[in-house]
């Protein structure tokens, strides 16, 4: 059985990713949101077309009441989203078992359409922050058919074990059941475009469950599919092929919930086939696993959740200093950047993030928590941003793929310590050197964190600088051609002021200056 739920994983992921294929206009009105390769990156397709989610996720609470949602729409568009991050809860749309009641879902769909949002839907189903905190009351109390987590000292935890297959059955049928509901009030609208499976699944306080099912399985052998994607060998059970150590104990607990995930994913999929990805809460350097929510979708266990989970693509929510550190990890061939919880919302450094991740990184999207939360949208960053990068989407998304984008932004460490050293960047016959030191601001006045942008090579010597607190030099013997600034509309570029004299240092170098976003189109010659 297992063989089988991972081929068709397997079948369903090279089918999300395939390489997108011409359609007419109504076929690609009809075509249900997927993930397509495109040259070395990959993006999310919404109604046939590349899609860039300028998104926000909603607290935790926000969307389990209509009449408190519906006040929050005035703040979520004039943060310029364009989608909205929102949970499900299965205690709320199963009640009783076997009863469904989707009126909250409906209601956040169509609040989100009134709004003009697309949204992508959270299932608090088993697991919300390692805790099963949103099970139903006819879950939570029967201990029996769904049994408790238990940590190394036997002692239950309100997590429920995912070696029970009574727990993934029952959550499994509520997760397609909602697919199937979406399939029905949304297939034809595609208003919502991707599934969030579970919320940053982590075992604590031991590295693993140690419940008697889980006991039993943590004795079999290894699954081949488990010795390959570590590179293993062996063979015999989990100490005996990786040793006695709470990292074999993680490693352990990461397959098991990477294939309640899968089958979860693959439930809900059969009904409605939307992107679906996993989301981790980080783990902190030089704590041993069990220390953190331990066995989640986690950078060093990413080989044995893609080998667990095919069907799904993992993100993480980057709450650390060291955004660039942790964001570039979930960057692969066979995994395209997401960032659901991009920190809390209202942090300054969230723009030069979000269009640093999109220019280096191709990120399908980015979103930081809690964004409601944020009381004066026009006096926020995040709004000149997203609007600038929604100008962009045609342009940059046109772009993804060919190697001719890069993003740049000074890296902060896990400390905080920012690095504003110059960066360079090969684009083309050309070396880009990019200054997070605003040379016409005082030194005290540039919060650097804020500062970053992103670059694209047009043509051979044309290219888009969009951004904040960043300079932009090429190096000796390389002249400005011609630098405008200007805005595109409906994609197309139109031209403000020419920028020869002061703005450029006359011809030194291209700046856009802290505090404002904002776009240069810039060409080069050699002198
Ligand atoms: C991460 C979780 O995924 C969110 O649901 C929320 O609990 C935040 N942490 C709170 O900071």
């Amino acid at each position: 059985m297992r063989t089988l739920i991972q081929t068709l994983g397997a079948l369903a992921l090279t089918a999300a990713l395939c390489a997108s294929t011409a359609l007419g206009p109504a076929a690609a009105a009809e075509e249900i949101p997927r993930l397509a390769r495109r040259g070395d990156a990959t993006q999310l397709l919404v109604d046939g077309k590349p899609f860039l989610i300028l998104g926000g996720e909603l607290g935790n609470s926000t969307a389990s009441s209509l009449p408190y949602l519906q006040k929050q729409w005035p703040t979520l568009k004039a943060l310029n989203l364009n989608t909205v991050l929102a949970p499900v809860q299965w205690d709320q749309v199963e009640p009783v078992e076997g009863r469904f009641d989707f009126t909250v879902v409906d209601g956040v769909i169509a609040q989100a359409r009134a709004s003009d949002m697309r949204l992508v839907l959270l299932w608090f189903g088993a697991w919300k922050n390692s805790m099963s905190t949103y099970t139903p009351a006819w879950v939570k109390r029967d201990g029996q058919r769904f049994p408790l987590a238990r940590s190394a000292q036997g002692q239950a935890q309100e997590i429920l074990s995912p070696a029970a297959p009574a727990t993934l059955a029952a959550d499994a049928r509520a997760f397609a059941a909602l697919m199937a509901h979406l399939k029905a009030v949304d297939g034809d609208r595609h208003t919502v475009i991707m599934v969030q499976v579970e919320n940053e699944i982590g075992m604590l306080p031991s590295a693993r469950d140690h419940s008697p099912a889980a006991e039993a399985e943590f004795r079999k052998p290894v699954p081949a599919a488990v010795l390959k994607a570590t590179g293993k060998t062996g063979s015999g059970n989990w100490e005996q092929v990786f040793g006695k150590s709470p990292a074999t104990d993680e490693l352990y607990q990461a397959w098991t919930y990477g294939r309640f995930v899968e089958g979860l994913a693959r439930a809900g999929a059969s009904a409605y086939p939307l992107p679906m990805y996993v989301n981790a809460a980080l783990n902190k350097p030089g704590v041993a696993p069990g220390g953190y929510p331990s066995a989640g979708p986690l950078p060093h266990l990413y080989a044995v959740w893609k080998a667990a989970a095919p069907s799904v693509f993992q993100a993480p929510d980057i709450y650390y200093p060291d955004f660039t550190h942790w964001a570039a990890q979930y960057d692969r061939p066979d995994n395209p950047l997401f960032l659901p919880e991009a920190d809390r919302a209202g942090k300054v450094e969230a723009p030069a993030n979000a269009f640093w991740a999109i220019g280096e990184h191709d990120a399908i999207g980015f979103s930081p928590f809690a964004i409601e939360t944020i009381s004066d949208p026009a006096g926020n960053p995040l709004t000149g941003a997203y609007a600038l990068l929604d100008e962009l989407t045609p342009v940059l998304l046109a772009h993804q793929g060919k190697g001719v984008t890069r993003g740049f932004r000074p890296p902060v460490s896990f400390e905080g310590v920012v690095d504003e050293t110059p960066q360079t960047a090969k684009m083309g016959d050309w070396t880009v050197k990019v200054s997070f030191v605003d040379p016409w601001t005082p030194r005290d006045k540039q919060v650097f964190t804020a500062h970053g942008g992103l670059v694209i090579r047009l043509s051979a010597d044309e290219f888009l600088v969009a951004g904040s607190g960043i300079t932009l030099t090429f190096g000796e013997g390389v002249g400005l051609e011609k630098v405008t600034e200007g805005r595109f509309v409906d994609g197309a570029w139109v031209e403000g002021r020419w920028l020869n004299g002061d703005e450029t240092h006359q011809g030194r170098h291209v700046r856009l200056e802290p505090g404002r976003f904002q776009t240069q189109r810039v060409k080069l010659y050699r002198y």
